[in-house]
């Protein structure tokens, strides 16, 4: 029988593309989502790609409501993927209380609602704060967050230990590096609704000449060219990676009732070096200045990928080039629908 995957902001980037991975290895979905920054349309996307349309209830994880009356009307879960949060940096200094009530907040209403049931926690690479050392291993301590939404991370992270202990409820999370890129097709890519603060969809945003320029957040940095360094990750690969996850769950292969790992791919690049593959591969200007820093961005991070590799049987296949390929082709295709 097909395990049933309860995904929370299914419609988002990484969890759309989580679920073309998913169906695609033949799990059973239920997508919950509140479309405060996603679009309905996401499902007929995927069932474009994949044939088959995931189950959708529109449903806010802060209320226990709503996920007890969506429960009632589908057959029972066998593990969870929680994605549903806020993501932007910046905007967590402004407005720290939504943060905490989003990420924190809809994260233990979602466990109190749930039991014990398997679980797959979308974690960040912001949890280890500025590192001492890089590459980064999942043992390296957190150091202080630099940001409320680094600091839901922490939170949510010890919150996830604790539970997991406690119930012996089966736990992974996954600490994410910089996803980027789109599925092959170009039907689903990273689509929000409010304006986009990551470094990828602003350069192909800019490249379209859909804003003037992009802004380098300072070249001043202790770095080779002066811009910080991290690691991106392809959103197929960081997709395929929660399928890993789902099995070593589902399969009992769980050595503790918490385990954590670094989803990347090991190698890190500069802003600037972004700027200039995007170019030289997809043969397009990406206007550009050198601005000041973005407070709460740290220097350097990429990550030691090593215990997914041996402990998940996962890897990164594709590099930065299909990366920036890729979310070239998805922007292109947006601005002619
Ligand atoms: C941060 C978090 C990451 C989180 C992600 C969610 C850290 C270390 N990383 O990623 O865990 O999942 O947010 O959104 O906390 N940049 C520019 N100009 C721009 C935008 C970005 O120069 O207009 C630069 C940034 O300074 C940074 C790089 O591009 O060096 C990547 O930025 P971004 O895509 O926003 O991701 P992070 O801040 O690394």
């Amino acid at each position: 029988m097909k395990a049933h995957i309860l995904v929370t902001g299914g419609t988002g980037y990484i969890g759309s593309h989580t679920v073309v991975v998913l169906q695609t290895a033949g799990f059973e979905i239920t997508i919950w989502d509140n479309l405060s920054n996603s679009h309905v349309e996401v499902i007929e996307r995927i069932a474009q790609i994949t044939g088959q349309r995931p189950r959708f209830q529109q449903v806010d994880v802060r209320s226990k409501e709503s996920m007890r009356a969506a429960l009632r009307e589908i057959p029972t879960p066998d593990a969870v993927i929680h994605f549903a949060a806020m993501k932007a940096v910046e905007e967590s200094v402004r407005k720290p209380l939504a943060y905490y009530h989003n990420n924190v907040g809809g994260l233990l209403a979602l466990l109190e609602v749930m039991g014990s049931l398997p679980f797959l926690f979308s974690s960040s690479c912001t949890v280890y704060g500025e590192p001492d050392e890089v590459p980064i291993t999942e043992s390296a301590p957190f150091k202080p967050p630099t940001s409320p939404y680094g600091a839901t991370k922490q939170i949510s992270e010890q919150l996830l230990y604790d539970v997991a202990t406690a119930q012996s409820m089966p736990t992974i999370a996954l600490r994410y590096f910089n996803p980027a890129g789109a599925h092959p097709s170009a039907l689903i890519g990273e689509y929000p609704i409010q304006e986009p603060t990551n470094l990828v969809p602003l350069i192909t945003q800019a490249a379209a000449g859909l804003r003037p320029e992009i802004v380098v957040f300072g070249n001043d940095y202790p770095t080779p060219d002066g811009t910080p360094i991290r690691d991106y990750i392809h959103i197929m690969d960081l997709a395929e990676a929660h399928r890993a996850a789902i099995e070593r769950i589902l399969h009992g292969q769980m050595k503790t009732n918490f385990e954590a790992y670094n989803i990347g791919t090991g190698r890190g690049y500069s802003v600037l070096e972004i700027i200039r593959t995007f170019e030289t591969v997809n043969h397009v200007a990406v206007p550009y200045r050198i601005g000041s820093r973005r407070p709460g961005d740290i220097t350097a991070i990429w990550a030691d990928p090593s215990m997914a590799q041996t402990t998940l049987h996962w890897q990164a296949r594709l590099g930065l080039e299909d990366m920036l390929r890729s979310a070239w082709k998805w922007q292109i295709k947006m601005g002619k629908e």
